[in-house]
């Protein structure tokens, strides 16, 4: 056979490449106008737009773009008084550390991009503890900043045509489980102190820890997030409000390894003296699967208190228990002036499940006498299949959890159900067409009727959206 000759083979090499820059060029030029004309729907246009490439972005999946992500942001934030800016993050997979938003401003990713987060400890920046918890969750240590970190901004949207962000967080899992942490693992997105908030059109996969946390928000929006983890991943839990007001959380499909939401509050001294509530939250069409928790968790941490939660058209399959409260003795604060309705669950270990003694305390701290009041809890119209227990409510001796109103709820249990399908113990409230029949400190009500849902609408539900342009 002959051997290809040096020259030939040169001119080959410069055909092939000058084809392919060629076409790379062409897919540049198509490429910004076919990012130009996708639109998304959001709180607010931005009148400036930048791609990440402009600032030496690189989508290899290998190139960290973490000063990319910085110095773009940097320059963005210069137009929050003109207009705003979006910063797009185009087709490609970007290695990137922590970084930080700005106001007035947007961050896209593109469908076909992936944000991959570094597994290298030094791309993320330490932060203080939250004082409303006094302590990092995985240990006494400070926390790595979140993914995607902002903090004291107005107007800030993270948001795509179902991007991705993937933690990577397999190293971090197993960090943690053979506690070589004393620093508490990253988030994936954080918003605190905040205002005008959106949080939309993503694919999150794989966080390191907790997946969407707002803290200390008001006027938030999460919508159409698809989160994805594995079941037994430690602490991956979806979407945790916490000290938020006026929040809506809608369309979004959960599968994870802890609760699919979490409303939070603080913890114990540290969320009483930070006294900031949960409160004015609707959480409508949500898909949780969570074998080993909760669809709807309220607490553990509820120092600050947690009020007024609407949740309608929940979907459970596979998942420990429907919402959950959970509490202890010295954390104080209140859950109340909770409405749950229109829930269908399958293979349940739990419909409803209360927790007094929930225990888990920052430190030694905490006040004994501190009592959480938890009361007005209503729940309505479900149907739930293949049970294990219908409910188990566990109050606090001598601080019984009072106003429970269950109406409307068809429980079917398993083949193998726990015999006694109600406990209840230091619980008050009624019941009314609740099958299989509830424990005697739920007796039925005289007039058959249903538990209350409000009619008025929060805030939030009342914001629309406008239809912006990647131009
Ligand atoms: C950042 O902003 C300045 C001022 O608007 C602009 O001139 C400059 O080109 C921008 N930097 C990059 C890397 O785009
Ligand atoms: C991001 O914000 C945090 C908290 O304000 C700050 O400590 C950190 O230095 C910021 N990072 C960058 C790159 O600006
Ligand atoms: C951010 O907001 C919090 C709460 O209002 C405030 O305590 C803090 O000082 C603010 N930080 C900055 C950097 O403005
Ligand atoms: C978004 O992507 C996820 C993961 O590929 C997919 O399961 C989900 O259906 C997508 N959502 C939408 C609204 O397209
Ligand atoms: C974590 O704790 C170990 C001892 O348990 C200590 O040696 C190490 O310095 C700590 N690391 C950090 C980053 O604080
Ligand atoms: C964003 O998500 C919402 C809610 O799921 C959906 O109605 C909307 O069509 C989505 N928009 C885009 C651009 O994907
Ligand atoms: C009872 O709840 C089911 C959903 O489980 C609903 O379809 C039905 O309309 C409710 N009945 C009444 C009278 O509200
Ligand atoms: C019912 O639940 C049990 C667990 O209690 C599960 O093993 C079984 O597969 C479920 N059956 C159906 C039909 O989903
Ligand atoms: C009912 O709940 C109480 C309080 O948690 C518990 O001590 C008891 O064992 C439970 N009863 C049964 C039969 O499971």
């Amino acid at each position: 056979m002959e051997l290809c000759p040096k020259s030939r083979y040169y001119q080959i090499i410069a055909i092939v490449s000058s084809i392919l820059i060629l076409k790379l060029l062409s897919l540049r030029v198509e490429g910004r106008s076919q990012l130009e004309s996708i639109s998304y729907p959001s709180i607010n246009c931005r009148k400036h737009t930048a791609l990440l490439t402009d600032f030496g972005g690189v989508g290899d999946g290998e190139t960290s773009n973490t000063k990319a992500f910085n110095s773009a942001i940097a320059n963005l934030s210069q137009f929050a008084s003109d207009g705003g800016a979006q910063l797009i993050v185009p087709p490609g997979k970007w290695l990137t550390g922590s970084f930080n938003l700005t106001s007035h401003f947007t961050l896209y990713i593109h469908k076909d991009a992936v944000l991959l987060a570094s597994q290298d400890e030094k791309e993320w920046p330490q932060l203080a503890v939250l004082p409303s918890y006094g302590r990092g969750r995985d240990g006494p240590g400070g926390r790595f900043s979140s993914l995607i970190f902002g903090t004291n901004l107005t107007d800030v949207v993270v948001t795509g045509g179902n991007g991705t962000i993937d933690g990577q967080g397999a190293p971090w899992w197993m960090k943690y489980r053979s506690k070589q942490l004393n620093i508490t693992r990253p988030y994936l997105i954080e918003i605190m102190y905040s205002d005008k908030v959106q949080i939309s059109n993503l694919t999150l996969i794989n966080s390191p820890s907790w997946n969407v946390h707002p803290y200390y928000c008001r006027n938030v929006l999460v919508q159409g997030l698809t989160i994805l983890a594995p079941i037994d991943s430690p602490n991956t839990d979806g979407i945790n409000p916490d000290s938020c007001a006026n929040t809506i959380i809608e369309d979004c499909y959960i599968v994870s390894g802890d609760d699919c939401i979490a409303v939070k509050s603080g913890w114990d001294q540290y969320g009483t003296k930070f006294g900031m509530p949960t409160k004015h939250l609707l959480i409508r069409r949500l898909t949780c699967i969570s074998p080993d928790s909760a669809t709807i968790a309220l607490g553990s941490e509820m120092s600050g208190g947690i009020k007024d939660v609407r949740a309608e058209d929940i979907t459970a399959i596979d998942t420990q228990s429907g919402v959950r409260i959970k509490t202890a003795i010295g954390r104080g604060g209140y859950v109340k002036d909770i409405y749950v309705r229109r829930m269908t669950m399958k293979t349940m270990k739990y419909v409803f499940w209360m927790t007094g003694s929930y225990g888990s305390h920052p430190d030694p701290g905490f006040d004994p006498k501190a009592l959480p009041e938890i009361t007005g809890i209503n729940y309505r119209d479900m149907m739930a299949e293949n049970v294990t227990y219908a409910a188990r409510l566990d109050g606090i001796e001598n601080d019984p959890f009072t106003g429970i109103c269950i109406s409307n709820v068809t429980i079917g249990l398993t083949e193998n159900p726990h015999k006694l399908h109600w406990n209840c113990t230091n619980v008050q409230g009624v019941t009314s067409r609740v099958t299989p029949p509830a424990c005697d400190l739920l007796p039925a009500k005289k007039d058959n009727s249903d538990c209350f849902y409000p009619k008025d609408k929060l805030p939030i539900e009342n914001v629309k959206l406008k239809t912006c342009f990647l131009k």
